[in-house]
């Protein structure tokens, strides 16, 4: 059995989050990483390598959060480091064409089924505020269809009802309330988001008959990932799928979270579906910045110059070092067991973590499968929507597991919205570890 190494000196940690937050607001970039999130203040990250990362006092852990889910070949991969390395001696960005953004955009659609054109940006964020814009120019309509609970990034008109609340505040279903997540975004743009519950195909139904004609896309994550990890009923994308080309609106399959993490075309692939634009992030860049939209060209080739272009620019759009480390990524990905090992290897924590919590008789749900999984402290047998993970999942409790967590030597997110993340780095090994630490942690947890 991997040894459990207690993790509990902090000194440094605390005393760099002292100086921090002279310089930095929270003394974070981004208010997941500081105190909301890590009891204490954070734990500060020096070094990765593999599955491994060390803090400032020198503690080592195995990382499951893996960068949000970015570094999905762990740390610092001695390929992606040659490449990276290479690229910047030559030059890391001239924002002029270059063979080595076409060379990584030849790789992703040979690997994404709906990928006929790609356009890269630089994070997931632009990526889905691009395919808005795309969608409202190709249908000529404004308004468009977002799920409660689903994160598509920070820009303005996707921040409705994207974090957790008491279920009190929610309204009814069929009519949710509307809960901006964010100050200083101006009350009237949401009037173009039509708001609905996911999941729930009776709704979806009513909601597109009324709303549907004057729709320019329904958004949705594939697999709800920022509600930890909330798996799509049997049939409902396809019907989702169904009913968006029936009153001729664009499905925007946002794919930043699930893209190049479940099979080489994303949940696209896996679950055969067929959305007219996708958006990519994360993964695809194994650590670095990028974003990207994907369609056919019927609707990405309104971005071509002239009087009715949709715009998008970007100084750092195509980036030449980030895209060498992509077309390198997807080698990597494409390589033949890449994809059964993340599952299998994922699959194997997942059934450690519910033996765990079955031994322990203590009421809590391994939600996913493979690559990617979510733990709810819940008596419920499922979390199937933003509902449920509101009034049912006890994410403080689910915040003093990771706590002791993070004290046994395994790093990840306190935060239940998140999710557990398989690299291709991750070993047998690692899971022991996770498996015996989840052990110990449930003897501690009250
Ligand atoms: C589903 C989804 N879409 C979009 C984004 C935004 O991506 P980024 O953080 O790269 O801007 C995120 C980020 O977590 C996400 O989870």
């Amino acid at each position: 059995m991997a040894p459990i190494t207690a993790t509990r000196d902090r000194t440094r940690s605390q005393q760099r989050f002292e100086r921090a937050q002279q310089s930095l607001v929270e003394g974070v970039n981004s208010p997941s990483r500081g105190n909301a999130v890590y009891c204490g203040g954070p734990l500060f990250l020096e070094r990765g390598s593999g599955s491994h990362v060390w803090d400032a006092d020198g503690n080592e852990y195995v990382d499951f959060m893996m960068s949000f889910g970015a570094l999905i070949h762990g740390h610092a991969h001695p390929k992606l480091v040659a490449v990276a390395t290479e690229a910047i001696a030559e030059g890391s960005h001239f924002a002029a064409a270059t063979s080595a953004e076409v060379e990584a955009a030849e790789r992703f659609r040979s690997m994404v089924p709906s990928a006929e054109v790609v356009r890269f940006t630089n994070t997931g964020s632009e990526a889905t505020m691009l395919a808005l814009r795309l969608a409202r120019a190709h249908t000529g309509r404004t308004r468009f269809l977002k799920f409660e609970g689903h994160y598509h990034g920070w820009y303005d008109p996707f921040l409705l009802n994207a974090h957790g609340h008491p279920p009190e505040q929610l309204g009814p279903p069929e009519n949710p309330a509307r809960i901006s997540d964010s100050e200083g975004i101006p009350p009237a743009t949401f009037d173009d988001v039509v708001l609905a519950p996911w999941n729930n195909i009776a709704a979806l139904e009513r909601i597109m008959q009324k709303h549907g004609h004057e729709l320019a896309a329904v958004i949705t994550e594939p697999i709800m990932a920022n509600m930890g990890c909330i798996l799509p009923r049997e049939g409902y994308l396809q019907r989702l799928g169904e009913l968006t080309r029936d009153y001729g609106v664009l499905l925007i399959l946002d794919e930043v979270v699930t893209g190049f993490r479940y099979a080489p075309g994303g949940c696209q692939e896996y679950y055969e579906i067929q959305p007219e634009i996708s958006t990519f992030g994360k993964a695809l860049g194994a650590g670095f910045t990028v974003g990207a939209v994907a369609g056919p060209r019927s609707i990405l080739d309104r971005m071509r110059w002239s009087d009715h272009m949709v715009l998008h620019y970007g100084t750092f759009n195509g980036h030449r070092l980030t895209m060498k480390v992509v077309a390198a990524n997807l080698d990597l990905l494409s390589l033949n067991d890449a994809y059964s090992n993340l599952h299998a290897v994922g699959d194997e924590a997942i059934a450690g973590l519910r033996e765990v919590f079955r031994r322990r008789n203590i009421k809590a749900i391994v939600q996913g499968f493979g690559p990617m999984f979510q733990i709810y402290f819940t008596e419920r047998d499922a979390i199937h929507d933003y509902r449920d993970y509101c009034a049912y999942a006890d994410t403080a409790r689910y915040s003093r597991f990771v706590h002791l967590l993070l004290e046994r030597g395994i790093y990840m997110t306190p935060s239940n919205g998140l999710h557990w993340i398989i690299s291709t780095a991750h070993t047998k090994a690692d899971v022991a570890a996770l498996v015996e630490a989840a052990d110990h942690a449930c003897a501690d947890l009250t």
